[in-house]
């Protein structure tokens, strides 16, 4: 398998998730009311797996060793949009978390709130995955030999592997407000 199958795989989930979304919208606007617990596990699955493990593999990973590379300046330019934008859905994130607290807090007049971040963040994700699965991921291959292909594979894997432990490391020290104690080789 190539390095960018795995990142085009995840996008498809990331847009089923999408799709879920604009069905809520839909709810929230035709009967009032939200479904708290999926805007909660959609700001986790945004957090956790759309821009911790996903774009976090595009960041730390592929764009790393594209930066390493002679590249054209269109697929700079892209690169630069790329970084941006995973900001700017970070940002869309918390916004829609913003919403989501005031109305589980007592203000239901903010529920329109929530159906606004979440079509925010339904219409930049799908334009970003194009853009990534369209004009960037597959030129972006021809700058790594097959070997260099392999190792960043595997270095996606190795980086996967330690996102369960990262996340649920996450959750308890959140709650006790102080790190715990983690085995020397990982981040
Ligand atoms: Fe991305
Ligand atoms: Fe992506």
């Amino acid at each position: 398998m190539k390095p960018i199958g795995p990142l085009m795989w995840e996008h498809r989930l990331i847009e089923q998730m999408v799709a879920l979304l604009r069905g809520e919208i839909d709810r929230i606007t035709s009967k009032n009311t939200v479904n708290v617990i999926l805007v909660e596990q959609a700001v986790d699955f945004f957090r956790t797996y759309a821009d911790r493990t996903h774009h976090g593999k595009e960041e730390e990973i592929l764009f790393r060793d594209l930066a390493q590379k002679t590249m054209s300046p269109e697929h700079r330019n892209i690169m630069d949009e790329l970084v941006r934008e995973h900001t700017h859905g970070r940002e869309l994130v918390r916004k829609l978390v913003e919403a989501k607290d005031l109305y589980v807090n007592g203000y239901a007049e903010t529920l329109p709130h929530i159906a606004r971040e979440l079509k925010a963040l339904v219409d930049f994700y799908p334009g970003h995955i194009e853009k990534e699965d369209k004009r960037f991921f597959f030129p972006c291959l021809g700058y790594f030999t097959r070997a260099e292909q392999d190792r960043m594979l595997e270095e996606f894997h190795s980086f996967d592997r330690n996102m369960i432990h990262e996340k649920y490391r996450t959750v308890v020290e959140n709650f006790l407000g102080k790190k715990v104690l983690r085995p020397a080789q990982s981040a």
